[in-house]
């Protein structure tokens, strides 16, 4: 589809997630040119500042980001001249007059705004657009994960947005639904008959979803520190990627029929009791470790933590969802900072045949497995069985890889996202519902560790976790399927 003229307003446009993440992905797409030539992107923070100095502080910021090879191609300059700057103070109305200004009259253009603010300010700035009459049928609203820390809060900053923008025009944004490798799990499930007929609880083992990073808080502490990793990953991330891989086929990719699904799996989640807080919930803290030979520090001595933390950095945890498809079918999902290796993963387990026809001796007869790999590379792999050739009738692993090779170049997340929500698709976004339903499942995990209901866990930087983690598999008779 074509992209239509846009003004996009990046509201947090000096800070990290737009220097980092939207900026370079908007840069990729006027290099793979498909941005209209009068799309603009206009940034906003609250610091004055020229336009000219914008650009050099884009200029200087991105370099980390963007190749410098890429950066020499003219599409660059071109790049440039689509950027703006209007300072504004968030909850004051002054600034929204001068944007009103730069935007021009109702001229036709999409308008997406981009909240990459914290979420106390999302209230404030629909109301201040709608005050300045910036908000019409044709213009959209993303808002930048978290969004909010507990159900209440989240409730709150959704009617307040709600007040200004019908739920169409709202884009609540989960960068892992952008991934490449999500998406080919889509076409992997509902574009083949092979799989889906065996993706339930008759032939399904367990299902692990990891997503492991081996970074720490990156000058994040502020924000790291007051999160911690459930609310970070887990009730976003690794949520979406459940709903997923557990959710009944759509009848089509239209927004609602997707959402629709995906809203019934977290509606599905069995609710967690105390019982199953204390010993199905596994969180932890890194101690000083070394990752990839280097040193890394403890969490608690990371500058701007907290000496005496108790906030997670990892959370490993095992549940279930009560339906015909998955029921009796664990779930064991798992991600922390400073990790032994920077890996995501889906693992679909298969059950062990029934009967082993082969000599005892002969080992590797393995369950199947789907490991689906969605960083550092992208990368789905099939775990069968074969023959070792020779005389014996020997038993061995073999792979099947299912991702073609390619040269192309893999978009980023945001690319994906960000021209979904100027084009006004929303199926990789999440409804209001859908946020409160795993906002709804999560609670009773924070209200259980604000009751002192298990304890944080110390894990070495550069391992796989704490050994709680383990435990709740190995319990099972089950293991991670990366830390063997
Ligand atoms: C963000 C979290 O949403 O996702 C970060 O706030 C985390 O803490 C990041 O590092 C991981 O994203 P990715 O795409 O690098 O796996």
């Amino acid at each position: 589809r074509d992209i239509p003229v846009f003004d996009m307003v990046i509201f947090g446009g000096t800070g990290d997630l737009a220097m980092r993440k939207l900026i370079p992905a908007m840069f990729q797409r006027e290099r793979a040119g498909v941005l209209p030539d009068d799309g603009r992107i206009i940034a906003s923070a609250r610091n004055p500042m020229s336009r000219e100095q914008y650009i050099a502080m884009v200029e200087a910021q991105a370099a980390s980001y963007i190749p410098d090879a890429q950066r020499q191609e003219p599409a660059w300059q071109r790049f440039l001249q689509r950027l703006h700057y209007v300072a504004i103070d968030a909850t004051k109305s002054e600034g929204y007059a001068t944007l009103q200004e730069t935007i021009g009259k109702a001229n036709g253009k999409i308008r997406v705004f981009y909240l990459a603010t914290s979420p106390k300010f999302f209230g404030a700035i629909c109301k201040h657009l709608h005050g300045a009459g910036l908000v019409n049928e044709r213009s959209h609203v993303v808002l930048e994960k978290p969004l909010g820390h507990d159900l209440d809060s989240s409730r709150a900053i959704n009617a307040e947005v709600a007040q200004y923008f019908s739920e169409d025009q709202i884009y609540r944004i989960d960068h892992y639904l952008g991934k490449e490798t999500v998406q080919n799990l889509l076409v992997l499930r509902f574009g083949n008959t092979l799989f889906e007929s065996l993706w339930n609880q008759k032939y399904i083992d367990h299902i692990q979803i990891t997503v492991a990073e081996s970074i720490g808080v990156e000058g994040r502490a502020g924000f790291y520190d007051h999160t911690g990793a459930l609310r970070d990953m887990v009730q976003n991330h690794l949520m979406q990627l459940l709903c997923f891989v557990a959710m009944e086929p759509p009848a089509s990719l239209d927004a609602n029929a997707v959402r629709d699904e995906k809203l019934k799996v977290l509606r599905s989640l069995k609710p967690l009791t105390m019982d199953d807080v204390k010993n199905n919930i596994i969180r932890g803290q890194y101690t000083a470790g070394a990752i990839n030979g280097k040193t890394a520090n403890s969490y608690r001595k990371e500058e701007g933590i907290e000496p005496e933390s108790q906030t997670e950095t990892f959370v490993a945890l095992k549940m279930e969802i009560e339906n015909w498809r998955w029921g009796n079918v664990p779930f064991y999902l798992r991600t922390g900072k400073r990790m032994a290796q920077r890996v995501s993963e889906i693992v679909v387990q298969f059950k062990s045949v029934p009967h082993s026809i082969f000599d005892n001796r002969s080992t590797g007869l393995e369950p199947n497995k789907l490991v689906i790999k969605i960083q550092p590379e992208e990368d789905i792999t099939l775990m069968l069985c074969g023959k070792k050739p020779g005389t014996g009738t020997n038993v061995r692993p073999v792979e099947l890889s299912l991702t073609a090779s390619s040269e192309e170049h893999i978009p980023d997340a945001y690319e994906r996202l960000l021209i979904d929500a100027i084009v006004g698709r929303q199926t990789l976004f999440m409804r209001r519902d859908e946020l409160d339903a795993a906002w709804q499942w999560v609670m009773p995990i924070l209200e259980g560790w604000n009751n002192g209901v298990g304890r944080v866990e110390p894990y070495v930087a550069g391992s796989w976790g704490p050994s709680g983690s383990a435990f709740l598999l190995a319990r099972d008779n089950r293991h991670w399927y990366e830390d063997l």
